[in-house]
C-alpha cells in the first residue's frame, strides 16, 4: 500500500535555487545553501562519503540504531514512523523492523525534497514491507511540515546529523515548528553529531580520497545546469575548517585565481578574487547540555540519549511536552 502526495514541484525547486543562488552570491562573504549539493550526482557522491574510512557519522549513528532500535520502538510505541529527509531510507530499515517486531507500526512516512529518491525509496520499501502503509511527501521540511499527515502516537526521525547543517535560528524555527505540528506525548528521534577532537573531526570532511571536495564542488555543476553557468569547478579548491566558537565545520570553496563567472538566468555577473571563499555548508557539532537546552525551549524533553562508547555520535529520544 502505497501513495505520493507532493507540496513541491520542479518550478518551486527552480525558484528557490535562483533565489538562495541569488541572495547567496550577489553579497559579502558569498555563501550557497548545502541543500543544493544533492542531485543525483550529489547523491551518489554521499553515499560515497558515508562509506569512507574518514567519515564516521553514518556508521556510528548505524551501530547506535542497530544497538537500540528494539528499545526505541519499545519506548515510543509509536504507530507511525515520519522521516524527515529521508534519501534512500537505508538506515530506516533498522528501525522499521523494530518497530513491526513489536507491533505497532502500521505506517512509514518519509519525506524528501527529490522526488525521484522518494519515488525509488517507497518502491523498495513498498516491496520489503508488503504489510505496511507507505505515504511518501515530497516537500521540504523546513517549510511542510504542517501537511505531514495527522495521526497519534507518531515518531518523526531526523537521522544522520542533519540538523547541524542549520544555524542556530533556524534549529529553533524548525524545532519550534515541528513541535507545533505534534501532539503532546509524540516523539522526536534525532540524530546529532558530537563535539570532538578536530584531528578526527577535519579528515571526515576533508578525505584522501577527494570525494568530499568532489561533493562541495558539485554545488557548482548544478548552478552551471540549473541557471545556465560558465562556473570552472576545477577553478576552486575543496575547504574544511573547524571553527572553535561555534563548534561546526565548515566546508567552502576557494577561488585559485581571479575569475568571472557569468549566470545566464539571473543575469548576474560574478567576480572572485583570488583566494574568495564561498561557504557551501556548516555542520555544526553538539554537546548534550546544549542540546537538550534548544529542544526544551522549542516544547521537548530529552527521554533517552544514546551514545558510541566514543561519544562520537548521539541519538536522542525526545517528547513533544506542554511549550
Ligand atoms: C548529510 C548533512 C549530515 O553534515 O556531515 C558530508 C553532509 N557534508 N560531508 C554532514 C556532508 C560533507 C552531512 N549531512
Amino acid at each position: 500500500m502505497a501513495s505520493m502526495e507532493k507540496y513541491l514541484d520542479e518550478r518551486d525547486l527552480a525558484r528557490s535555487l535562483r533565489d538562495d543562488v541569488r541572495a547567496g552570491l550577489s553579497g559579502t562573504p558569498k555563501t550557497l545553501p548545502p541543500k543544493w549539493f544533492y542531485d543525483g550526482r550529489g547523491s551518489t557522491l554521499f553515499e560515497e562519503i558515508t562509506r569512507l574510512p574518514e567519515y564516521y557519522p553514518t556508521r556510528t549513528e548505524r551501530a547506535v540504531l542497530v544497538e537500540h532500535a528494539p528499545e526505541i520502538a519499545r519506548l515510543a510505541e509509536a504507530k507511525t514512523l515520519v522521516e524527515l529527509g529521508s534519501g534512500s531510507s537505508e538506515k530506516t530499515r533498522l528501525l522499521l523492523d523494530a518497530m513491526l517486531e513489536r507491533g505497532t507500526l502500521g505506517r512509514f512516512v518519509p519525506l524528501d525534497v527529490s522526488e525521484p529518491a522518494l519515488v525509488a525509496a517507497v518502491a523498495a520499501l513498498t516491496a520489503a514491507y508488503p504489510g505496511l502503509a507507505i505515504s511518501g511527501v515530497v516537500g521540504d521540511y523546513t517549510r511542510h511540515l504542517r501537511h505531514l499527515p495527522d495521526g497519534d502516537h507518531r515518531m518523526v526521525a531526523f537521522l544522520g546529523g542533519t540538523i547541524g547543517n542549520m544555524v542556530p535560528g533556524e534549529r529553533a524555527a524548525f524545532l519550534t515548528d515541528l513541535r507545533s505540528v505534534l501532539h503532546e506525548g509524540e516523539w522526536l528521534l534525532l540524530g546529532a553529531d558530537l563535539v570532538k577532537d578536530p584531528a578526527v573531526l577535519l579528515p571526515a570532511y576533508d578525505d584522501a580520497a577527494g570525494v568530499t571536495a568532489e561533493f562541495n564542488r558539485n554545488v557548482l555543476r548544478v548552478i552551471n545546469r540549473a541557471l545556465a553557468a560558465d562556473f570552472t569547478p576545477g577553478a576552486f579548491d575543496h575547504v574544511a575548517a573547524w571553527n572553535p566558537s561555534h563548534e561546526w565545520i565548515e566546508m567552502r570553496l576557494r577561488s585559485l585565481r581571479p575569475q568571472r563567472v557569468h549566470i545566464r538566468d539571473l543575469s548576474l555577473d560574478l567576480s572572485f578574487t583570488e583566494g574568495e571563499e564561498i561557504r557551501t555548508e556548516i555542520s555544526t557539532k553538539f554537546r548534550r547540555v546544549g542540546l537538550t537546552a534548544e529542544l526544551e525551549s522549542a516544547g521537548f524533553a530529552i527521554r533517552h540519549w544514546w551514545t558510541d562508547p566514543r561519544s562520537w555520535f548521539a541519538l536522542t529520544l525526545a517528547q513533544a511536552v506542554h511549550p
